[in-house]
C-alpha cells in the first residue's frame, strides 16, 4: 500500500502553544461500550484518527448508526443486526477486540476473527479470555476466529496474570450487565480504566476502583445511553513535550491533566526541561544539552511503553550514555535502525537498548514502522541537521491529529507528500 510522507527541515526552535486532542486509547473503549445500551450515547472530544474510523466502521458493521453533530459523536446502538465482525475489519485493527465485553454483556454472543500479532509484539489474548470465561462465556476458537457465548453472565472473582489495559476493559465491560458481583484483581490502572469507569457509571453501571488494581463491578439489569468527554491524550502530550526538549524550544501544552503525565514529567526534569504545571495546561522549556539517564517501561504509573521510542529519540542526543528496557513488548526496538541512519549510537541487546548519546541527529531517507516507532522518528527530523524524508507516516496517523497544522504552527518546517490517487 502506498503511503504518505513527511519531508521536515530540522533544527527549528519550536515555541508556542499546541493543545493535545482527546485520548486515543480512551475513545476506543468508550467506542465500544456504547454497545452495552439501546438508545443513543454521545462522546466528546473523539480524536479524528485512523484507528478511531475503524472502530467506528466496526459498530457500523455490526448495526449501530454512527453521525457526528457539532463537536460530538453519537452512537446509536439500538437493534443490531450482527454480532460478528468482518475479518477484514478486525485485521485493520487489534483493538476491535474491545467489542468482545459488551455484545457478550447485552447480546450474549460474539464471533470476531483473532487479531494477528502486529510489528511491537506477539500481543495474546489469554487474559481476556480467561476473564470472559469465568464470567460464564463459553469460547470457542476455530480456523482464525473466536467465538464466544454465555445464556447469563454470573460474577466472578478474576486475578490477571499481567495487568493488560484491554483485558481490564473487556472484562469491565462485561461484568457491568453480569449477574452478581465481579472483583478484577492485578488489573491495569491506566488513566482510560478509569476514563471507562466513569462513562459506565454515568450509563448506570457500579463499577469502583479504578485507578487502583482492585475493581469491584456490581451488576445491574439494564445500563442507559450516556454522554461523556474523552480524557486528553496523555502519549500525545508527552510527544510535543519532547518535541520542545529536543529543539530546544518553548512551549505551553494544552488540554492536558499533569497527574496522569507524572512519569513522563520526572524523566523529563532529570533530562534537563523546566516544566511548570498549571491546572490543564503544561510550560516546557528546555536550554542546554539533554541529559542522559536509565528508563525502564513499566504499567500505568510505571513509564509508559507508548512513550520508549520518543524518549530514545530524545537520548540519542542526550550527553552520556542511556539505557532503555522495554518489559512490556517483545519487539519494540524497530525504531532503533532508523535512528541509526540519522546518526544515533544505539545498540540492542535482548530487551535492552544502550545509547550513546551523539552531538547531533543528521537527516536521511527513514520510514516508519509502527504509530510510536513513527512519532520517534518525527521527532528526531525536528531535532536533526537538515532534511529528512519520512516515509509511511500513515502509521503515525494512526494516533496523532493534524500533526502538521500543529507544529507549522509551532515554527516547524514539514511538509506532508500525498502519494497520488490518496486525495
Ligand atoms: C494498550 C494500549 C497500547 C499500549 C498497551 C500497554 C489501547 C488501545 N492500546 O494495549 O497503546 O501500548 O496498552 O500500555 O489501549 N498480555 C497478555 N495476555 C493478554 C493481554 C495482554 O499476556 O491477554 C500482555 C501483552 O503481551 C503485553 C502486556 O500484557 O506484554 C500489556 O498488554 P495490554 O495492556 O493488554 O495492551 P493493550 O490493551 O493491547
Amino acid at each position: 500500500m502506498a503511503m504518505d510522507r513527511y519531508v521536515i527541515t530540522g533544527k527549528q526552535r519550536l515555541e508556542g502553544t499546541i493543545r493535545v486532542s482527546g485520548a486515543k486509547n480512551s475513545s476506543l473503549p468508550l467506542l465500544a461500550a456504547t454497545l452495552l445500551a439501546e438508545g443513543t450515547s454521545s462522546l466528546l472530544e473523539i480524536p479524528a484518527l485512523a484507528d478511531i474510523k475503524h472502530m467506528i466502521e466496526v459498530l457500523e458493521n455490526l448495526g449501530c448508526g454512527v453521525v457526528s453533530q457539532n463537536e460530538a459523536i453519537l452512537i446509536n446502538a439500538g437493534g443490531l443486526d450482527s454480532c460478528e465482525v468482518d475479518e477484514a475489519l478486525m485485521r485493520q485493527m487489534r483493538a476491535s477486540n474491545l467489542i468482545l465485553g459488551p455484545l457478550l454483556a447485552r447480546y450474549g454472543r460474539v464471533k470476531i476473527s483473532r487479531p494477528g500479532g502486529c510489528a511491537i509484539g506477539s500481543r495474546p489474548m489469554d487474559q481476556h479470555i480467561k476473564g470472559l470465561q469465568l464470567l460464564g462465556v463459553k469460547v470457542k476458537e476455530k480456523h482464525g476466529y473466536i467465538e464466544a457465548w454465555a445464556d447469563n453472565l454470573q460474577g466472578a472473582d478474576v486475578y490477571l496474570d499481567v495487568p493488560s489495559v484491554g483485558a481490564t476493559e473487556n472484562i469491565m465491560m462485561a461484568a457491568v450487565l453480569a449477574k452478581g458481583t465481579t472483583i478484577i484483581r492485578n488489573a491495569a490502572r491506566e488513566p482510560e480504566i478509569v476514563d471507562l469507569q466513569n462513562f459506565l457509571n454515568k450509563m448506570g453501571a457500579k463499577v469502583r476502583g479504578a485507578g487502583m488494581d482492585f475493581l469491584r463491578i456490581d451488576g445491574v439489569d439494564a445500563l442507559h445511553p450516556a454522554e461523556h468527554t474523552v480524557i486528553p491524550d496523555r502519549i500525545e502530550a508527552g510527544t510535543h513535550m519532547i518535541a520542545a526538549v529536543m529543539t530546544e524550544g518553548n512551549m505551553v501544552i494544552e488540554n492536558v491533566v499533569p497527574e496522569h503525565l507524572e512519569p513522563i514529567i520526572a524523566k523529563l526534569r532529570q533530562a534537563g526541561a523546566s516544566i511548570t504545571l498549571m491546572d490543564d495546561s503544561i510550560h516546557i522549556q528546555q536550554r542546554g544539552r539533554i541529559r542522559s539517564m536509565d528508563l525502564k517501561t513499566m504499567p500505568y504509573p510505571g513509564f509508559p511503553t507508548d512513550m520508549q521510542p520518543q524518549f530514545m529519540a530524545m537520548l540519542s542526543c542526550a550527553e552520556g550514555t542511556s539505557i532503555i528496557t522495554e518489559t512490556i513488548f517483545e519487539n519494540r526496538f524497530q525504531h532503533v535502525a532508523e535512528l541509526c541512519r540519522m546518526g544515533a549510537q544505539i545498540t540492542v541487546e535482548g530487551r535492552t537498548a544502550i545509547i550513546r548519546g551523539v552531538e547531533t541527529l543528521e537527516g536521511a531517507f527513514v520510514e516508519a514502522t509502527d504509530l510510536r516507532a513513527g512519532a520517534a522518528l518525527f521527532l528526531a527530523a525536528l531535532a536533526a541537521e537538515e532534511a529528512t524524508v519520512l516515509e509511511k507516516i500513515d502509521y503515525i496517523d494512526r494516533g496523532y491529529e493534524n500533526l502538521e497544522e500543529k507544529y507549522s504552527c509551532l515554527g516547524a518546517k514539514l511538509i506532508r507528500v500525498s502519494t497520488q490517487g490518496k486525495g
